[in-house]
This record gives C-alpha cells, sequence and structure tokens, in this order.
C-alpha cells in the first residue's frame, strides 16, 4: 500500500479517488510548507501532493527516500528542486492546458480593469462619491489599435493573444522561439528590448526559472512607452517589484495589474496606496471549474506513478525513475 502527503485539502472530491488502496494523509490548510518542516510531512511518503507555495527542496529527495512523485497543484514549478528530482529519480508533475483559459481570462480581467479603472470606478460608487455622468470622470485609456506585448507565448500567452483579437490589439511577443498561434496575426519580436520599447500593454507569461528571476527590471520598465500597463499573472519574482513602484512613482506608466508578487502574500507597501494599480491575491486557474479539473489531474498522476507508469503532465522526467 502506498502511501500519499497532501500539503492542502484540494476542492471536488478528486482525493476520495486516491483512498482505495492507498493510505492519504492530507494536512489541514495551513501556512505553505517547507525546509525540514516539508521533509518531516513526506516522510516515508511515496508520493506528495503540494500546493505552489510548498517548498520542495533537494534536502526532501534525498532524505525521503520512498518519494517518487511530486505533483504541483499548479502549472508552474519554480517551488520544486526540478534538477535534484531529476538526478535523485523523482518525476515532477504540474496541471498544465486545465488552467489556461482561466488565467488568461484574469489577464484579460487586468488589463481591462487597470485600463479602464475599474477599481476606483467600483470604489467611487461605493463612497457615495458618484454624484452623476461627467465628461471626465476616470477617463480611462483604448485598447484598440494598441500593440500588446506578450513575454512567453506558451499556451497561456497564447490564449491571451488569441483575447487580444477580439479588443481589436495588436500582438507583438518576445520568447525563445517564433510560435504560430490559430487565428492570430502576432509578430514574434526576437530582443525583449525592442518588444518593451512597442508595448502599450505588457503581459507577463513566462514560467519563473533563474533566467526569468527579475527579467523586468528598472531598466527594462523605463524602456515601455509612456502610459503602458503592465500586467503580471506568471510569478511575481520575474518583475523587480521595488523597481516597478519606483516607475509608478516616477509617473511614466499608466498603471499595473498585479496578480502575483516577488515576496508573496506580502505585497509591497509601496503598491498598496497607488490607484494606478489593480491587485489580485493570485487567482489566475481560480475559477470553480479550473481547479477542479486540476484536482482530477493531480490525481491522475499520482496514480499513473504508482501504478508504474509515467504521469500524464510530467514538468520533470528523471533520470532513472525511483522504483
Ligand atoms: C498558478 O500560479 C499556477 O502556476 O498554477
Ligand atoms: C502554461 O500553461 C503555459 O504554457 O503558458
Amino acid at each position: 500500500m502506498a502511501e500519499i502527503a497532501v500539503t492542502a485539502p484540494l476542492p471536488g472530491d478528486a482525493l476520495a479517488r486516491l483512498d482505495g488502496g492507498h493510505q492519504v494523509r492530507v494536512r489541514a490548510s495551513g501556512p505553505a510548507l517547507g525546509g525540514r518542516d516539508m521533509v518531516e510531512f513526506v516522510g516515508a511518503a511515496d508520493a506528495l501532493i503540494c500546493l505552489l507555495a510548498d517548498r520542495v527542496a533537494a534536502e526532501v529527495f534525498a532524505l525521503c527516500p520512498r518519494l517518487k512523485v511530486v505533483a504541483n497543484y499548479a502549472v508552474g514549478v519554480n517551488n520544486v528542486d526540478l534538477e535534484a528530482a531529476r538526478t535523485s529519480g523523482v518525476w515532477v508533475t504540474n496541471t498544465p492546458d486545465v488552467l489556461t483559459d482561466a488565467t488568461a481570462d484574469l489577464a484579460w480581467a487586468l488589463i481591462l480593469a487597470v485600463a479602464r479603472r475599474v477599481g476606483e470606478g467600483d470604489g467611487l460608487v461605493r463612497s457615495g462619491g458618484f454624484t452623476g455622468w461627467k465628461p471626465d470622470l476616470l477617463l480611462g485609456t483604448s485598447l484598440q489599435g494598441k500593440t500588446l506585448g506578450i513575454v512567453g507565448m506558451g499556451r497561456i500567452g497564447a490564449a491571451v493573444a488569441r483575447r487580444a483579437v477580439g479588443f481589436g490589439m495588436r500582438i507583438a511577443y518576445h520568447g525563445r522561439a517564433p510560435r504560430a498561434v490559430a487565428g492570430v496575426e502576432a509578430e514574434f519580436v526576437p530582443d525583449l528590448d525592442a518588444l518593451l520599447a512597442r508595448a502599450d500593454v505588457l503581459s507577463l507569461h513566462c514560467p519563473l526559472t533563474p533566467q526569468t528571476r527579475r527579467l523586468i527590471d528598472e531598466r527594462r520598465l523605463r524602456l515601455l512607452p509612456r502610459g503602458a500597463i503592465v500586467v503580471n499573472t506568471s510569478r511575481g519574482e520575474v518583475v523587480d517589484e521595488e523597481a516597478l513602484v519606483r516607475v509608478l512613482e516616477s509617473g511614466v506608466l499608466g498603471g499595473a495589474g498585479l496578480d502575483v508578487y516577488e515576496r508573496e502574500p506580502e505585497v509591497h507597501h509601496g503598491l498598496l496606496g497607488r490607484m494606478d494599480v489593480v491587485l489580485l491575491p493570485h487567482l489566475g486557474s481560480g475559477t470553480r471549474e479550473a481547479r477542479a479539473v486540476m484536482a482530477e489531474l493531480v490525481v491522475d498522476n499520482v496514480l499513473a506513478v504508482l501504478a508504474g507508469k509515467p504521469p500524464l503532465t510530467p514538468a520533470v522526467k528523471p533520470l532513472v525513475p525511483r522504483s
């Protein structure tokens, strides 16, 4: 009988499918796990199901010799030491595809909210400040004909691009290689700086890796056209948050829409008081539908590995899988 350690309850009843034949340990929701606490929590488990804020470091693979799979309840796997997993013989799986539309929708919610001052408008009405229609009340910026710059044309970036067609935006993107997206005319810009110089709206969709950590730093933020909007639904560490605050304060940007933060769940105090930013609590994949299917996929991945088969959506394939 295999043992499965789960760091938090998941929505829906997917976890119940693990019960038959396996011993499942579900931790009550709580602060993210990491360090020695994670080693202790995994213990003699054969499989770990964890959340994106939990940290799975090399010591987990070294000290938990029965562990065969880390199934992350997220598409991003930056919280797992992937190289240590690979060399230790442990599969790491993620939840691609099933959250693509949800996340692309949320990126658009942020683009529209910042461009059309949705948060400010909502606040004005609630505070009793709406005294009647005015020609110049809370004017925003139109998106039609402007350029959407996408960094990372993976599944989510492509889904964001598809939505941009309906809003009449030009689309340019930067990534490792050009990629065709059906029904979308998008220009590949090999040089990130050149993309930034043109992006009226910048939307980030790259994974967090050593190469993308603080990719969007102060120098790059200052390349954006005047009035540009920065939207981040990827990982907070892709942007130098301190620099973003400075550049916003200097008044050259049109605003920012953020779903993720550098020191999540902590949010830079310089962002909290600003009316030109819209701040969400990491809701990218947060639809009931997406979160339920993510749970099913996590469970399918674990069951596959425990049955001696490759998982459905591996993020890391081990050198020699542990048996
Ligand atoms: C959410 O941020 C995810 O990576 O799934
Ligand atoms: C993640 O699913 C991506 O490829 O964008």
